[in-house]
């Protein structure tokens, strides 16, 4: 149902757009540091701290520095940071081994800042990319990269995780029947907490191609990641992508990239009203950079309407590389 309108001239919607105090009263949305969640590149070493040149302001650091970086995601009063580990070259195989030790560096990460800052939640990344030698986020056989083996796989990396003390877990690997094979596995373990935060709609999409510098995993591709994730042609797929993954234990669900696929994020929420998140990812956030370098437009103006963007179309929080440079500008008010 509409609300009735007078129409003009008793009707003149620019009353309320006047001043800034009667904006703020007729604001629909609003958007603060508690929606964000800050995605961190993590690599091994000490006091490491190497910019990545696709994603300018983004840098991947040491243990050390992750530590530091919940402190300031703390103090800024971002709720959870989300580890993605730049894994060594000669660590990576085709069985993917390293994905599951307890001593990888996404754990040891995941323990320091535990133990360090309590309560910052940390969520994790599942998939096997960042282990993978052929970079795929599943395990490669004669070329086709095979679902049931890989949830073997991902399962023992969940439970390495939640033993090393992840709050969130985020399965992004789009297989099929991933999250209850993990829920299954986390309740045997009687990690009954531990939350899943499922990529439930993750599209085969080029604006991930930062991310792939960034975590090292541009080379080791061959060929693309079509045959898992989604087609960005579709939408009722998604839908029915989130309610399985939602029947099978998940949490809280994702949309991934965000501004190209509000639309289903708006589907999402009005259809299940479960905890709905997107990921502003790598592409997205390199765009906006790139145009705020060239000053073709104001850099902090376009973060926040973006941002902003994701909070109208229903999403309960965004990840963006954005985060503490928006908790900043949110707190100066
Ligand atoms: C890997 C993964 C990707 C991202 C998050 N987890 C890349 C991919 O699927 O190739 C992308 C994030 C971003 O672009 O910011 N499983």
């Amino acid at each position: 149902m509409r609300p009735t309108q007078a129409p003009y001239p008793a009707g003149r919607p620019r009353r309320l757009r006047r001043t800034e105090p009667l904006r703020a009263l007729v604001r629909e949305t609003h958007l603060t540091p508690g929606d964000l969640i800050w995605p961190l590149f993590v690599r091994d070493g000490t006091r490491v701290r190497e910019e990545v040149p696709s994603m300018p302001g983004v840098v991947r650091r040491s243990v050390d520095g992750i530590v530091e970086a919940a402190e300031e995601a703390r103090d800024l009063g971002i709720p959870a940071i989300c580890l993605f580990p730049y894994t060594d070259p000669a660590l990576k195989t085709e069985g993917c081994e390293e994905a599951w030790n307890p001593d990888n560096l996404a754990n040891r990460a995941i323990r320091a800042v535990k133990a360090a800052v309590p309560e910052v939640a940390v969520m994790t990344d599942i998939a096997l990319d960042p282990y993978n030698a052929l970079g795929h986020d599943g395990i490669v056989r004669d070329g086709v990269i095979v679902n049931d083996e890989t949830v073997d796989a991902l399962v023992k990396m969940a439970l390495a995780q939640a033993e090393a003390g992840a709050d969130i877990l985020g399965p992004s690997d789009m297989m099929d029947g991933r999250i209850g094979a993990m829920r299954r596995a986390l309740e045997a373990a009687g990690h009954t907490d531990v939350a899943i935060l499922s990529y439930a709609a993750k599209y085969a999409s080029a604006f991930y191609g930062p991310f792939r510098d960034a975590v090292g995993a541009s080379g080791a591709l061959k060929g693309d990641k079509k045959t898992y994730q989604m087609d960005p042609a579709n939408s009722d797929e998604a839908i029915r992508l989130i309610e399985r993954d939602l029947a099978e234990g998940a949490d809280m669900v994702m949309i991934k990239p965000g501004l190209a696929y509000l639309d289903i994020c708006r589907r999402v929420k009005d259809a299940f009203g479960a905890p709905t998140y997107a990921y502003q990812v790598s592409g997205e956030y390199a765009m906006l950079k790139a145009a705020a370098a060239n000053g073709w437009v104001d850099g902090a103006a376009v973060m926040m309407e973006s941002l902003m963007a994701f909070k109208r179309s229903g999403c309960d929080g965004i990840l963006t590389y954005f985060a503490p440079d928006a908790a900043r500008r949110l707190r100066a008010g």
